[in-house]
């Protein structure tokens, strides 16, 4: 665990004390499955794939299953979705509510379409599109004004640069306590995205909890308790068990796997 602080960190970092009684792992959270399918499927291809994801989780309870889709697939997969278990995800949202922003998508014409959740912060918006924290807030709070689920990603890169703690500080700089029942932090170290290489069960266990302490400092010990912490990156149907049994881990943000129906089932299944 040293190890992964140093890797975090760039140094021992010796800020975590988590006593025991104040373990704050001990209330069950529901689990959230969320798929992410990134820059794939055309509308047409999303209606199909949207109908297999709905034959793999039909029936299935006891955890949220969301598909966050390209924009322009929204009206398709809304049509699927409706009425099932399935909740409908968004992959950004832009801060403003509306005006000259030629290109963009406001977290209010999401909400129109159906959309409950949107990811914000993802690394890959970070590393090709110039995304910031400070911008990375300024979506989550749109997003939350506009009743949506704000899925506020972080991962490694992050954490090198800021050295840990401020990072989830920042991304949630000025988001009330009562709208943290509607933020989700995903944790996704970049080294893992995409890769096949998966953060071991301890090591993404172990980041998940420091990202719950770090949001019992700024909320209080009953919002930590409560908050949603995701891990993703190259989680699949083989090792997602082991993932989701961990205390801390409470569902998981999946790339490559949520566009197979039946792998993104298995995982529904491993959550249940
Ligand atoms: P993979 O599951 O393909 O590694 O992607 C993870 C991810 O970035 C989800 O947002």
């Amino acid at each position: 665990s040293e190890h992964l602080r140093k890797v975090l960190c760039g140094r021992a970092a010796p800020y975590i004390i988590v006593e025991e009684e104040e373990k704050m792992s001990t209330k069950k959270r529901r689990k959230v499955i969320a798929g992410n399918w990134k820059m794939n499927m055309t509308p047409t291809e999303a209606k199909e794939l949207a109908k297999g994801v709905y034959e793999q989780v039909k029936g299935k309870k006891g955890c949220d299953v969301v598909v966050c889709v390209p924009f322009v697939d929204i009206p398709a997969v809304a049509q699927i979705v409706k009425g099932t278990i399935i909740k409908l995800g968004a992959q950004n949202v832009h801060f403003e509510e509306k005006g000259a922003y030629t290109g963009e998508i406001s977290a209010n014409m999401l909400k129109d379409c159906g959309v409950q959740y949107v990811i914000v912060g993802h690394s890959e918006r970070r590393e090709y599109f110039g995304e910031t924290d400070e911008t990375v807030n300024k979506r989550a709070k749109a997003a939350l004004n506009a009743g949506l689920t704000a899925i506020i990603c972080v991962g490694e890169k992050l954490w090198e640069r800021e050295c840990g703690i401020t990072a989830e500080v920042v991304s949630l700089y000025d988001i009330p306590e009562e709208q943290m029942q509607n933020v989700i932090i995903a944790y996704e170290p970049v080294w893992a995205i995409g890769t096949g290489k998966t953060a071991t069960n301890e090591q993404a266990d172990e980041v998940c909890g420091i990202i719950r302490s770090v949001v019992s400092e700024k909320y209080g010990k009953q919002v930590a308790k409560q908050l949603i912490v995701q891990y993703g990156g190259s989680m699949n149907a083989k090792n997602a068990e082991g993932l989701l049994a961990m205390e801390n881990i409470d569902g998981g943000l999946i790339g490559g796997a949520s566009l197979k129906p039946a792998d993104f089932g298995v995982i529904v299944s491993a959550a249940q």
